[in-house]
């Protein structure tokens, strides 16, 4: 009989064994909760093909960020849903529009407790439903759209966000807000730069979240799902433009350009676990098909290990939870 001289297995014994010689972990402080706020909304709105989630009001989502910095979760990413749109989404820059009213309100709420993130990007505010403005030829026009985004990007800042996020894949972007950022005064306010964001399947039930009129796709901006060194020149781009974080979307499907962006990048790497991956596991789990807390669990670990610094994820709150329990 001759026996294993290797044996792997020692260091999986018992549970106090694995988690001493566990490589990755998960902290509460490196998750991003991304929310909705609805204008106009009396009562909290579910989203259905996001079950657990919905379209906040100005009260749930003051709870739900008080809530956050209890929990001691990294950030909050708010996404606003306004009540009326128009081409070229002049609501985005309304001081007293929804999304720059909830950061405002937000920071009332938390002050400098949690990191306030904001989406800065015109598809929740366009009537079409693209994330820019559109040429004579229905095509999005890259230049007009990058210089509306700085003015979006001034106006969450006056309003007191920390971090924002453009996630319009549009050229020169991150450059564009940071030099407005830095002439408006603004040269603390950060960029978490959606670098390699690509053109997802996924992305489906955030679309109902947001309550989006796009009809066609975003092909002509976001990434396709092939292209692998093509992230790097986007993260590049971003880095060289001034971006304090760079972000690849979606995670899951994406764990290899997540592994290749953290073994280049200088700055801290998100990713985002978007609405599709979360409908996914919220369903077999609804099924009975897997074990949904066991199923969360490692999705976030899985993106972390693969070499996300930060994870935006639906579950935030909820894993945190788990987190503080165990
Ligand atoms: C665009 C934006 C999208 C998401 C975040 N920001 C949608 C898109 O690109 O179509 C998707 C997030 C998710 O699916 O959870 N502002």
């Amino acid at each position: 009989m001759t026996f294993p001289s290797q044996r792997p297995r020692r260091l999986r014994t018992t549970p106090a064994m694995r988690r001493l010689t566990a490589e990755t972990r998960l902290a509460p402080a490196e998750l991003i909760l991304p929310a909705f706020i609805r204008e106009g909304l009396a009562e909290p709105n579910p989203i259905t093909s996001m079950p657990g989630v919905v379209q906040h009001t100005t009260d749930t989502l003051k709870r739900a960020a008080a809530e956050a910095v209890e929990l001691g979760l990294g950030g909050i990413m708010l996404f606003g849903i306004p009540e009326t749109r128009d081409a070229e989404g002049t609501a985005s820059l309304d001081p007293e529009g929804v999304l720059n009213k909830a950061i405002r309100d937000v920071r009332a709420e938390v002050g400098d407790d949690l990191v306030i993130m904001s989406d800065v990007c015109l598809d929740e505010f366009t009537d079409h439903g693209h994330c820019g403005v559109l040429d004579a030829d229905g095509y999005v026009d890259n230049d007009r759209t990058v210089e509306i985004y700085a003015q979006m990007a001034v106006a969450q800042a006056d309003a007191g966000a920390h971090m924002l996020g453009p996630s319009g894949m549009m050229d020169g972007q991150v450059a564009a807000i940071r030099s407005a950022l830095d002439q408006a005064g603004h040269t603390n306010t950060s960029v978490v730069a959606y670098a390699a964001k690509y053109a997802s399947a996924f992305y489906g039930p955030f679309r109902e979240a947001v309550d989006s009129q796009l009809k066609g796709d975003r092909r002509t901006y976001q990434m396709d799902a092939g292209n692998r060194t093509e992230a790097l020149r986007e993260v590049e781009l971003d880095l060289a433009e001034g971006a304090d974080v760079v972000m690849v979307k979606p995670a899951m499907s994406y764990l290899d350009i997540v592994a290749d962006v953290a073994a280049m990048s200088p700055v801290p790497v998100a990713a985002y676990q978007i609405s599709g991956e979360y409908a996914m596991i919220e369903a077999a789990a609804a099924n009975g098909w897997i074990d949904r807390r066991a199923a969360i669990t490692e999705s976030v670990l899985g993106i972390r290990r693969a070499g996300a610094h930060m994870v935006l994820t639906y579950w935030a709150a909820e894993l945190a939870g788990w987190l503080k329990e165990s």
